[in-house]
C-alpha cells in the first residue's frame, strides 16, 4: 500500500469520464488500497479515481462509519433533496454548498467483484454522489453557490472567508 499524489484543478484528468473495470485484478485491488490510504492521510471522506489519475471507475469512500470500497458504482435511484457544504482534495481550501438527493440506492462491484446493492443517505449519500460525479469528469465547484476558500489555520469566518472564482482553464 502506497500513497498517490492527487490532481488538483486545472489537471485534465478531472475532466475526463473514467472508464468501466472489466477485470479486477491486482492492479485494481491495489489502486483501492492506495486510494483508501491516500483519502485517510489527507483526512478526506472520499476518493475517485480520477483524483489520482487513473481512469477507471472506482472510488473509496468514508464517511465515518467504515470504509467502502466501490467498483463500477452506479446510482440507481434518487430521493428527496438536501444542500449542504462540500469540499475537496482536488480543490484545496475551496468550499461551497452543493444540493443534492437525500436518499440514493447504489449498486456496485466489491473488491471480490461480487455485485452489491445498498441504500444511503444523509451525508454518506453526499459524499457517494460527490465522487460518482468525479468519475464523469464533474466537479463540485460546477453547481456549487457560495463557493469561497478558507485558509487552514485561520479562524474562518464570514469575514475572513474569501469569495472565489473557480477558473478551469484547459
Ligand atoms: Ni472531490
Amino acid at each position: 500500500m502506497a500513497l498517490r499524489p492527487i490532481r488538483i484543478l486545472g489537471d485534465d484528468v478531472l475532466r475526463k469520464k473514467a472508464k468501466k473495470v472489466e477485470k479486477i485484478n491486482t492492479f485494481i485491488k491495489n489502486l483501492l488500497d492506495d486510494m483508501a490510504d491516500t483519502m485517510y492521510k489527507n483526512k478526506g471522506v472520499g476518493l475517485a479515481g480520477n483524483q489520482v489519475g487513473i481512469l477507471k471507475r472506482v472510488i473509496v469512500v468514508d464517511d465515518g462509519d467504515g470504509l467502502l470500497q466501490l467498483i463500477n458504482p452506479v446510482i440507481l435511484e434518487k430521493e428527496g433533496t438536501q444542500i449542504d457544504e462540500e469540499g475537496c482534495l482536488s480543490l484545496p481550501d475551496i468550499y461551497g454548498d452543493v444540493e443534492r438527493a437525500d436518499k440514493i440506492k447504489v449498486k456496485a462491484q466489491n473488491k471480490q467483484g461480487k455485485y452489491i446493492e445498498f441504500e444511503a443517505e444523509g451525508y454518506l449519500a453526499r459524499i457517494i454522489q460527490h465522487e460518482v460525479d468525479h468519475l464523469e469528469g464533474k466537479l463540485f465547484s460546477d453547481t456549487a453557490t457560495n463557493l469561497h476558500e478558507d485558509k487552514p489555520g485561520q479562524e474562518n469566518t464570514e469575514e475572513t472567508s474569501e469569495e472565489v472564482e473557480i477558473k478551469d482553464e484547459n
